[in-house]
């Protein structure tokens, strides 16, 4: 193996609190229900697609145009809770786990739906330890459709079978799974059947890393 492919939220730092505050400010707003496990539900599924999610419950039809408001409304709320990121919202772990693959020769890249990954990436300090960033604005399809990972392999000049997903959505483990990438999986995607590597903690993926290399 020679690469690792890394999904953004979830993985690299959780962002789910927040998205879950910017969607309940549009929730409220629209009077639907929403708690943290239709926030679960959003977990690497596209802005778009997580609207549909959000408005199951909702009690009356919107137009394509009012959709595309609420997706960038949501997404303004979301910006401006992107401001309280920092080089410290890291785990120590994930900086250790990623300077250990690089002085072991993999290449590494981003492969995430979110259309915020550059700004994440710069806030958190995390871009120069990337070869490669492959995210929403790059892609048609969203996860499960394996696009984005297999745009990552592209920009890193690998092959998907020599790259490995790591990822803690089923979404994207399946994604990984179709486009012919080997998976490692975190949190929910630990428990899922098609994961090949389930871990606990990030540092797992040295010893995985150490094992495959080529
Ligand atoms: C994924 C998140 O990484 O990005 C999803 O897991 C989110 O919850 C998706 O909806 C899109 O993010 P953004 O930043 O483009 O709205
Ligand atoms: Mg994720």
């Amino acid at each position: 193996m020679k690469g690792v492919i890394f999904d953004l939220d979830g993985v690299l730092l959780s962002t789910d609190r927040l998205h879950y505050e910017a969607w309940k400010k549009i929730a409220d707003k629209l009077k639907v229900p929403f708690d943290r496990s239709v926030n679960d539900r959003l977990r690497g599924v596209s802005r778009e697609a997580s609207l549909e999610i959000v408005l199951e419950k909702y009690d009356g039809r919107l137009s394509k145009a009012e959709k595309e408001d609420l997706c960038n409304e949501k997404n303004e709320y979301y910006k401006e809770l992107l401001h309280t990121l920092s080089y410290e919202t890291i785990n120590p772990k994930v900086r250790e786990t990623l300077s250990f693959l690089k002085e072991k020769g993999y290449r590494l890249a981003v492969g995430s739906s979110s259309k915020n990954t550059k700004t994440i990436l710069q806030r958190t300090g995390l871009e120069n330890y990337f070869d490669a960033v492959s995210d929403g604005n790059n892609i048609k399809k969203s996860k499960p459709d394996p696009e984005v990972f297999l745009k990552a392999a592209e920009y890193l000049f690998l092959k998907p079978e020599e790259c490995f997903v790591v990822e803690d959505a089923e979404a994207g483990i399946d994604a990984a799974v179709s486009g012919g990438f080997r998976t490692i999986g975190i949190g929910p995607a630990a428990g899922y059947s098609k994961t090949e590597y389930p871990i606990k903690d990030i540092v797992q993926i040295k010893e995985i890393a150490i094992k495959n290399k080529t």
